[in-house]
């Protein structure tokens, strides 16, 4: 595999993607050129063998799976990437436009998640997210890219905070509004309506987000190194639907879900806590006309990889991670473990993932935090408290996790894509709770 395009097609797919409606609307254009259909939640499925869907929930979450060819196989399970469409930004009031003695005109924002702060300073951003539009009655959801550099957070001289540097709290109200404009009014209702060619009145409500203009590249001495906006979580959802788009295993029903509001807790209707993905996995069962007995066998012989990337050792703070053994850039497709279940991993889920990698000779290294600092929280956890299934986390190693521009190891998204594709090509045969065979395709041809 060309690490340098997959790389490049991760940036494209990132910069289609500065919210996470952007994101669902990305990933839906790929799985559509790829013979996907979508499907609705408002409306029964008629599903077909070999057909491939996916269907989406408030434009943030999507889920895409493929069914058999032969209909359905004698013992059905699901393969399921999970990964995040969201990332941490601020968020638009409604209303936001606020002048400063008719010269300058800011932005009042409210936080998204946890972001570094400092980094979104001094750079150009802009807006995007949806908007809903009236028209004779009719409502109708729109996405919004004011797609230009709109809007910069401006720091103060330091000769004005001659503290900056010594450890600054900064306010979010107060700090982190952006300039967008000078003495002529500013509406970013006018400027999103007239991105849609609509008047202004037509809009009802928005749902936008700041997003970073900075493009994604490939940096270093040998060019070891990629930068990019929203790596935590697009690195792996963009991984996770190219390795749905197949060859895929044929007794498998493989899965890639994208939720939304990863970053805020994930307790939305779209979030890896809801019964999104519940409700895909009951309805292709109802559809494949699967009994409550059929159902349930079938989850305790799928699997999940909750994909949400992980943290590499920093050159300049290596008391920060584990003592001994702690993962790298370019390392390797990281497994995460956490004793307190944060993450998924096990003895079991892990030795199964890992000999997946090792079969497709994709290197994996491990993350555990330092035990005096607490890591974060991600999906599968999460998601398995509304539906219980075998499970391991994994990630690409990053550094700057949740700052506005990321940096990951140029190699590591082909990794990530190689592991991935070897899970929804590998059929994982279970021998009660403590055997399990492991088929590969590659063994079927
Ligand atoms: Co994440």
């Amino acid at each position: 595999m060309n690490t340098a395009q997959i790389n490049q097609e991760l940036f494209t797919f990132i910069r289609n993607s500065p919210s996470p409606y952007h994101a669902v609307a990305s990933a839906a254009a790929m799985l559509k050129r790829h013979g996907f259909l979508p499907l609705r939640e408002q409306e029964p499925w008629k599903l077909k063998s070999g057909g491939r869907y996916y269907v989406t929930r408030n434009q943030s979450s999507l889920a895409a799976f493929c069914l058999p060819e032969s209909g359905r196989s004698a013992k059905p399970s699901f393969h399921i990437i999970a990964s995040h469409s969201d990332s941490p930004t601020f968020k638009l009031k409604e209303n936001g436009e606020m002048t400063v003695e008719d010269r300058y005109t800011r932005l009042n924002v409210e936080r998204y998640g946890g972001s570094i702060l400092a980094p979104w300073f001094d750079r150009p951003l802009s807006l995007a997210g949806r908007v809903l539009t009236e028209e004779n009655g009719h409502l109708e959801s729109r996405l919004v890219n004011l797609d230009q550099d709109l809007a910069m957070i401006v720091n103060l001289a330091i000769h004005m905070n001659r503290n900056i540097n010594d450890g600054y709290k900064y306010s979010v109200q107060t700090d982190m509004l952006p300039l967008i404009g000078g003495s002529h009014p500013v509406s970013v209702k006018s400027l999103a309506a007239a991105s849609l060619d609509l008047p202004e009145r037509a809009i009802l409500s928005m749902d936008l987000f700041l997003y970073n203009r900075m493009e994604g590249r490939v940096w270093g001495a040998s060019r070891e190194f990629i930068g990019a906006p929203r790596l935590d979580d697009l690195q792996c959802a963009f991984a996770s639907f190219r390795a749905i788009l197949g060859p895929v295993h044929p007794d498998l029903i493989p899965m890639a879900v994208m939720f939304d509001n990863e970053e805020v807790g994930s307790q939305s209707r779209q979030g890896a806590c809801s019964t999104f993905l519940k409700d895909v996995i009951r309805r292709i069962s109802l559809s494949l006309s699967f009994t409550e007995e059929e159902y349930l066998c079938a989850l305790a012989r799928s699997f999940m990889v909750s994909a949400d990337n992980g943290h590499a050792l920093h050159p300049n703070y290596p008391a920060k991670s584990n003592p001994g053994s702690h993962p790298y850039l370019n390392g390797g497709v990281l497994i995460k473990y956490a004793a307190n279940q944060k993450y998924t991993s096990d003895g079991i889920s892990s030795a199964i993932f890992r000999a997946i990698c090792q079969q497709a000779q994709v290197p994996v290294q491990v993350f555990f935090n330092h035990s005096d600092v607490p890591g974060g929280s991600t999906l599968g956890n999460l998601s398995a408290s509304q539906i219980s299934i075998p499970s391991v986390d994994i990630g690409a190693p990053l550094l700057g996790m949740h700052s506005p521009y990321e940096t990951g190891g140029a190699e590591d998204t082909a990794h990530l894509l190689a592991a991935m594709q070897a899970f929804v090509q590998t059929r994982i045969e279970y021998e009660g709770e403590e055997g399990f065979q492991l088929l590969p395709l590659r063994a079927n041809r």
